[in-house]
């Protein structure tokens, strides 16, 4: 019995391994970087395969499915948490970058779901990590925002598909990461509001997940802004978004 992580190396994906690595025989980290892969496994042990793959890279991603069909394990946990964000207008993105994020946040998400479904019995489980900016257009992080729309609908519809098979949409705001940024503004260091850390992600997803929800969100500050979300105009939503992030555009 296996899990499979992306972005297993980052802050939220190794909170991840640590809770799930007592429930299954291996877990298939999925990273870039063969050194930060390594030292997981030093950290972690042999429950550790390590599996270079770049999800920016269709190829690479098509390659890492036919490693499932080949090899065909008996997938308990599948995270899709591998993910990249930066905040600035959409034309200051080199196309590329844009490319990335879209391969990486989406379709690596997509395939890995599609390629594992086969082999996932009952009582298995797919956790996608999107993003409390999945519940409104977020103008700066605009195609962050849009790509983790598209994870909230994709997890929600496939979790109605696949009777027995428990989906997740995972969607925090701000998460004390290496993704965040630490910048300051006139000397002093810029709050970010309701931030919580990446295990209390991770423990309340768990939590969310044994319960048989399909949207996990993990304070009551995110818990209200996706209800204000649900009501109050979109337009008025992105002056309010607007106003929390001034501080960190340039
Ligand atoms: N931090 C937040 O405020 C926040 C809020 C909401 C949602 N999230 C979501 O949470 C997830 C995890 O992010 P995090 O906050 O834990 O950030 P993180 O520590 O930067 O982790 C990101 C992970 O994605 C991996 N990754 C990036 N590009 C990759 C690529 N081309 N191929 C393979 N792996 C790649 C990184 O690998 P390397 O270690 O090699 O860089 C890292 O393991 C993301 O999906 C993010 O969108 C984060």
């Amino acid at each position: 019995m296996i899990a499979i992580i992306t972005g297993a190396t980052g802050d939220i994906g190794e909170e991840f391994v640590k809770s799930l690595i007592g429930e299954v025989d291996h877990i298939w980290a999925v990273g870039r970087s063969e050194n930060k892969l390594n030292a997981l496994r030093e950290k972690y042990g042999d429950k550790i395969a390590p599996i270079i793959c770049d999800l920016s890279d269709k190829d690479s991603i098509i390659g890492l499915c036919h490693k499932i069909e080949d090899e065909h394990p008996d997938i308990r946990y599948l995270v899709n948490n591998a993910g990249v964000a930066r905040m600035a207008p959409v034309t200051e993105f080199p196309i590329e970058e844009l490319c990335d994020m879209l391969e990486i946040n989406d379709t690596a998400a997509t395939l890995l779901c599609r390629a594992s479904l086969p082999y996932m019995a009952e009582g298995s489980n797919i956790l996608n990590i999107a993003s409390a900016s999945a519940f409104q257009p977020n103008p700066y992080i605009a195609v962050y925002s849009a790509s983790k729309a598209y994870l909230l609908s994709f997890t929600r519809s496939l979790n109605v598909e696949n009777k027995g098979i428990n989906c997740i949409a995972v969607c925090p705001g701000w998460v004390d990461t290496k993704m965040l940024p630490s910048k300051t503004k006139s000397g002093k260091v810029i709050k970010y509001p309701g931030m919580v850390s990446a295990d209390v992600v991770v423990r309340t997803a768990l939590k969310d997940l044994r319960k048989g929800k399909d949207v996990s969100v993990c304070s009551p500050y995110y818990r209200y802004t996706r209800f204000l979300s649900k009501v109050v105009p979109h337009k008025t939503m992105m002056k309010l978004w607007i106003r929390e992030i001034e501080d960190y555009i340039e």
